[in-house]
């Protein structure tokens, strides 16, 4: 596979501040990720996606970007970044960092000057009346300052929103591009993409905002191989395609099939939707089963639901944990054997379920205080990480922990599964390892097996079965090299998927 490589890559999500702390506070930071390369690397990444490491008040986990050019004192300091970029790369692993286009952070020094000098708010979205929009965390989306304008921010009023059509705003995204690039970061996943361009009447998925996009594009290409992956949360498989023309973004996160139900038709109506959708267009998909925003895959697979849709509807919904993990272990293969890159999100290979009774104390999304409760957020999918000790801090780092680890997850750690060859840490290293040899990026080719069955063989000659049906069903001719559970009887159970190997093929 001679393709550029983020067309197959495997891509690790880093939520830094819950990943490993280095330094005792009870935050994950700079000193941790880098003492937990050698992790990342036997695991078999072949990128690492951080979610915002910049200086932030953490109004919205970092998202809320105070500083572009720099790096939040509680994650390291701007020449750890580089050593760790440096230390990635030696192991063979790239770096992908997020921008926030969308909105900025109330301390940010642009921000600041808004506020002391109305001349000088060009660069935000600030008028004299607001309009009816919601903020997406609740509430209005506009917040009134002293001298009585009202600035928008379409998440919470900790984040208000660039105005795009400020050509400074334009160039000192492209420069912040370049900062980064010239650091040796690999590529950029951009948040809230289809946001940033807005007039009086809409604020998502106006034509204007490919524009930036291709100008990002030609940036990127001049550092050579580097990429730029979109958050586009848009059901307009066209609009959606638009952003990956080839002179666009390179990829985008598959939502579609994040929020999918674990069932048989729904599947794969997506997964053909989605290649109808990228093949045309030459683009890679993305498969994604979890990330940062999401419930935790072997949680939502125990549910009577086991769709996923904002809002927290469905949190605290009673989940069988033995099913959950179940289905996660089948849904992860049938991700990594299909064609184009795999999304893993910190703690999906260990088997992590939500923490869904952190108490209310704790609770740090914006999303839970301004939905006055009604939608508990998404910090249950952001616990720090367990990795070695029966108890918490589990190896984390100092404690208390930013947010509280639950007791019972001594079998969960890193350590307890890296010896278990029944653990779900196992199971991702050996599917990240036979994905590398035999998977990534080409084409698929469904098998009929039955109308429960996701079925279908990839150009090496690879063959993944997943059973979605009640009965157990029969293997087609092949080894199987990898399973998610135990066959019987050479048969396929339920809620397992198994990949098979034909050497003649
Ligand atoms: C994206 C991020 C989410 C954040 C929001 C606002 O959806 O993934 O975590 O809250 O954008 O930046």
């Amino acid at each position: 596979m001679s393709q550029a490589w983020w067309r197959g890559a495997a891509i690790y999500q880093v939520y830094l501040r819950s990943f490993a702390d280095g330094n005792g506070d009870g935050a994950g930071d700079l000193t941790g990720l880098r003492g937990r390369l050698p992790y990342l690397k036997d695991l078999g990444v072949d990128a690492i996606w951080l979610n915002p490491w910049y200086p932030s008040p953490m109004a919205d986990g970092g998202y809320d970007v105070a500083d572009y050019r720099g790096i939040e004192p509680v994650f390291g300091t701007l020449g750890e970044a580089e050593k760790f970029i440096a230390e990635a790369h030696g192991l063979g692993i790239k770096v992908i960092i997020d921008v926030v286009p969308n909105h900025s952070s109330t301390a940010s020094a642009w921000f600041q000057e808004a506020l002391a000098d109305p001349g000088a708010r060009e660069r935000f979205w600030f008028r004299d009346e607001p309009n009816d929009w919601q903020s997406i965390f609740g509430g209005p989306a506009w917040t009134q300052v002293a001298d009585g304008q009202w600035y928008l921010h379409l998440f919470a009023p900790e984040q208000p929103d660039f105005n795009w059509d400020s050509a400074e705003v334009r160039a000192d995204f492209e420069d912040v591009l370049r900062f980064w690039f010239e650091r040796g970061v690999d590529g950029f996943r951009v948040d809230s993409a289809a946001l940033l361009v807005k007039d009086e009447t809409r604020w998502e998925d106006l034509d204007p905002v490919h524009d930036v996009y291709r100008r990002w594009r030609e940036i990127a290409d001049e550092y050579g191989d580097r990429i730029l992956i979109g958050e586009l949360w848009l059901p307009d498989q066209e609009r959606f395609a638009r952003y990956l023309r080839p002179d666009e973004l390179h990829t985008a996160f598959n939502f579609d099939f994040l929020s999918c139900p674990w069932e048989p038709a729904e599947l794969r109506r997506v997964i053909d939707l989605t290649l109808a959708t990228h093949t045309p267009i030459g683009a890679p998909p993305t498969w994604v089963l979890a990330n940062h925003d999401v419930t935790r895959p072997v949680t939502r697979y125990g549910r009577a639901d086991t769709s996923f849709a904002h809002g927290g509807a469905l949190h605290g919904s009673p989940s069988d944990p033995v099913l959950g993990v179940r289905r996660a272990r089948a849904a992860a293969l049938l991700a990594m054997a299909l064609p184009g890159c795999v999304y893993v999100y910190q703690g999906e290979e260990l088997g992590l379920p939500e923490v869904e009774d952190l108490p209310d104390a704790a609770r740090q999304d914006p999303m839970y205080a301004r939905s006055g409760g009604a939608n508990r957020g998404r910090d249950g999918c952001r616990v720090p990480l367990p990795w070695s000790g029966a108890e918490p801090p589990y190896g984390f780092g100092g404690a208390p922990t930013w947010l509280p680890q639950p007791e019972g997850w001594a079998a969960l750690t890193a350590e307890a599964q890296s010896a278990d060859p029944g653990s779900m840490l196992t199971l991702y290293r050996r599917a990240l390892s036979l994905r590398r040899e035999l998977l990534g990026d080409g084409t698929m080719t469904w098998l009929d097996l039955g109308p429960g069955v996701l079925a279908f063989t990839r150009d090496s000659g690879l063959t993944s079965v997943t059973n979605l049906g009640a009965e157990p069903v029969r293997l087609p001719p092949g080894d199987p090299v990898l399973t998610s559970g135990p066959l019987t009887d050479g048969h396929l159970p339920a809620d397992t998927t198994a990949w098979l190997y034909d050497r003649q093929t």
